[in-house]
């Protein structure tokens, strides 16, 4: 209220052209000159205040000069927010959030995202563009690579840790940003796995599923909100009021700022829902409040706030003053959210130089911590972990990677200081290993130059493909163990790349073919941005981890997996599919009237052309270097009844020889219900320290609410359903090795 009183004191005196420029939000820009000289478009916005905010500043310097020039600018001295993609990371790039998911640690996804926004507000910048919480099931889209992975439980535990760990508990401290949540809402669901495509879906499924993220992390104080590119229901996300102004305002109480996404306004039109009049009305009238670089609300809405809008064909008739109303609704959340960012009160605040930049050796220990945390590791017959004496050859594309380590959305980190898997094992090692190249990452140039579209980070190797393996069989011939560093380049994932088969490259699958016929145990380690169907040339080695991309220090936290200095204790958030085709996919599935049995059955849900045995991995899946068991869950009533809590706990022994961080899960099914659900949904998990030989009782309460579900014959009446009768509770390592104990809870 304070913030908004702040930024009604500026609305009251402010012009209606001055108003339309804050809901102006501009990209820096490659190569701005600023400073009292420079003449670009954007300069010319700062001068003319004709502008609200600006992100992709790439220094504070530029931030002061910009900061300077709009102040100038504005009449009333109003200043500008600067905003970034911070997604994994800012100048210290950690793993690509879907491989922090894997973590399932949300003190150390805090941590990060703590980390992440003190580098960021030392530069000046007050809101970063995440997390981006879109629930992810489709291999096939780039964006999973961003994604906390497939789950909207532990989508939502991530999207508060986030918010967190960059707002604190006031996003105006020095060390701390505003977050944005993203994207709103289901582009994650969108059609084929293709991006910037649509979404349809039932409202129970867009509810329990994608909503669900949002809700938490809005619970959890975010700031600011980004409107996704598709639509939902056949209706555009920066034109759906149900879902903006509706669910997310009045629903869940959002009362920060909401900005399209880039020229998400303009592409109204292409979506087909009118000229730039209408998008531009469409959008306000949704609840976007500033416009992503299209500028359509700086150059449509003078116009529309003298004469209104008639616009039959698009359904619109808004008369001149219900647009200034619309004008002032958005423009006062552009200055309530600048006053709560402490703009209003000191626009140069943090500009001077005064917020210290954190240590850069505390922020690499935590890239390679979180890169230790994420990997999974898939498979291991014993091989793992090397002792410090093993003799391995290092063989594949990715041994002495750097750009495409960083992973997909390091805007701001610098590639020339990752350290590649070679150094990484050779520092551990003590000496050097052979290493050979092996295989290109992919063989169709064309694919090269799509891949180096942000410069290059594949190089293509035009030796004949059998001459790189003989050379990598080469390298091998004198090694005990071969690791084989595979995967994806880092534009294989991220927006605009999505793939028709999310497999790993051929050239790289003949390499390991060779490989595993040297009858050398084999290591596998791949690095993606996005769950890749794995194949029998990755399954059948010796040991498998799935490394993702790590960031700046991927390489050293899985060196030290690797050679047993960290134990791992990664788990899945995303399944592994058995099969490139079998998206989209998820641990989730609705119950059908012919479950799948789990192999081949003529009349029954399954695959035609999918052998038998064929391996994927479950979601949650992940396994350590000690022996872990789990006892039956003990429930302290198999009969309860009405508003009350149930207890269940179950023992975890570690049978082996080192301590595990253990993930204990808890999923929830219930077998007769008014709708269709879930077989098995997660409901909650824990993580465990347990020492070698010891044993660790670990309990859960279940609510009733965690049994309710949605029915929604429409949004507006949605409600959250219960039925009295039997439930399960499975408690397990993962989604699919679990074990059940059942209960009543009666009305
Ligand atoms: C488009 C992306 O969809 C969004 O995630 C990002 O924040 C904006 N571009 C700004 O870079």
């Amino acid at each position: 209220m304070q913030h908004e009183a702040q930024a009604r004191s500026y609305l009251d005196r402010m012009t209606t052209i001055e108003k339309i420029g804050q809901l102006n939000l501009l990209a820096a820009g490659e190569g701005l000159a600023t400073g009292a000289g420079a003449e670009t478009p954007l300069a010319r916005r700062l001068d003319d205040g004709m502008i609200g905010a600006v992100f992709g500043i790439k220094s504070l310097a530029s931030a002061k000069a910009m900061q300077e020039r709009a102040v100038r600018g504005s009449r009333l001295g109003i200043p500008l927010f600067f905003a970034e993609d911070v997604i994994h990371g800012h100048r210290t790039v950690f793993p690509l959030p879907v491989a922090l998911a894997c973590s399932w640690d949300m003190d150390l996804i805090e941590e990060t995202a703590h980390f992440a926004a003190r580098e960021a507000a030392s530069e000046g910048l007050n809101q970063v563009f995440a997390p981006m919480i879109d629930v992810s099931r489709d291999p096939r889209w780039g964006r999973v690579a961003e994604s906390p992975g497939e789950d909207p439980f532990l989508a939502g535990r991530i999207a508060a840790a986030t918010v967190r760990g960059f707002q604190g508990t006031d996003p105006s401290e020095q060390d701390r940003v505003a977050a944005c949540l993203k994207h709103f809402v289901a582009y994650g669901a969108t059609q084929s796995g293709r991006d910037y495509d649509n979404a349809s879906m039932a409202l129970e499924d867009l509810l329990t599923v994608h909503l669900r993220p949002f809700a938490d992390g809005v619970t959890a104080g975010a700031a600011s909100v980004m409107a996704a590119f598709n639509a939902v229901n056949k209706v555009p996300m920066h034109a759906n009021g149900d879902l903006i102004e509706g669910w997310l305002r009045s629903g869940q109480g959002f009362d920060g700022l909401m900005v399209s996404d880039y020229t998400g306004v303009m592409e109204l039109t292409a979506h087909g829902i009118g000229n730039r009049d209408a998008a531009v009305i469409r959008a306000l009238l949704a609840g976007v409040d500033m416009d992503m670089v299209g500028e359509d609300y700086l150059h449509a809405l003078p116009q529309l706030a003298e004469n209104g809008i008639d616009a039959a064909d698009s359904g619109l008739s808004l008369g001149a003053d219900e647009v200034l109303d619309l004008i002032d609704r958005a423009c006062l959340r552009v200055l309530t959210f600048k006053a709560r960012v402490g703009l209003l009160d000191d626009p140069f605040a943090r500009l001077g130089g005064s917020v210290a930049t954190p240590p850069r050796d505390e922020g690499l220990a935590l890239a390679q911590k979180a890169a230790a945390q994420s990997a999974v590791l898939l498979h291991n017959n014993g091989v793992l972990p090397l002792s410090g004496e093993a003799n391995p050859a290092l063989v594949g594309p990715f041994v002495a990677d750097r750009a495409n380590m960083l992973g997909t959305w390091a805007v701001s980190g610098d590639a020339r200081e990752v350290r590649t898997l070679q150094e990484a094992m050779e520092d551990i090692t003590g000496r050097a290993l052979p290493t050979a190249f092996g295989a290109n990452i992919v063989d169709e140039p064309w694919l090269v130059d799509r891949l180096n579209v942000h410069g290059q980070t594949v190089s293509f190797d035009d030796r004949d493909p059998d001459d790189m393996i003989a050379e990598a069989l080469d390298a091998a011939r004198d090694a005990d163990v071969v690791i084989a560093a595979v995967g994806e380049a880092k534009e294989h994932a991220g927006e605009s790349s999505s793939r028709l088969v999310p497999d790993l490259p051929f050239p790289q699958r003949e390499l390991l073919r060779a490989l595993s016929r040297t009858g050398k145990p084999l290591i596998v380690l791949v690095f993606a941005g996005r769950p890749l169907a794995l194949g029998p040339e990755v399954n059948d080695a010796d040991a498998v981890i799935y490394c993702w991309h790590g960031g700046l220090r991927g390489p050293d936290g899985v060196a030290d997996l690797v050679f047993g200095r960290s134990n791992p204790s990664g788990r899945l958030a995303t399944t592994l599919p058995a099969h490139p085709a079998q998206t989209p996919l998820h641990h989730s599935e609705e119950a059908t009237g012919r479950p799948d049995p789990g192999r081949f059955q003529k009349f029954r849900t399954g695959w035609l052309d999918l052998p038998d045995g064929f391996r994927g991995y479950p979601f949650g899946f992940g396994l350590g270097y000690s022996e872990i068991e789990y006892g039956t869950p003990v429930v302290n009533s198999a009969q309860i009844s009405g508003d009350g809590q149930l207890q269940v706990h179950v023992e975890v022994m570690n049978t082996g020889s080192r301590e595990q961080l253990e993930t204990v899960q808890l999923y929830l099914s219930d077998p007769v219900a008014w709708i269709t659900r879930p077989a098995r949904w997660l409901a909650d998990f824990r993580q465990v320290r347990i020492a070698p030989g010891a044993t660790e009782r670990v309990a859960f309460t279940i609510t009733r609410g965690m049994l309710s579900y949605w029915v929604a014959p429409s949004l507006a009446n949605a409600t959250l359903e219960w039925d009295p009768g039997e439930f399960q509770i499975h408690i397990g390592p993962n989604s699919r090795d679990t074990k059940t104990v059942s209960l009543q809870w009666l009305e």
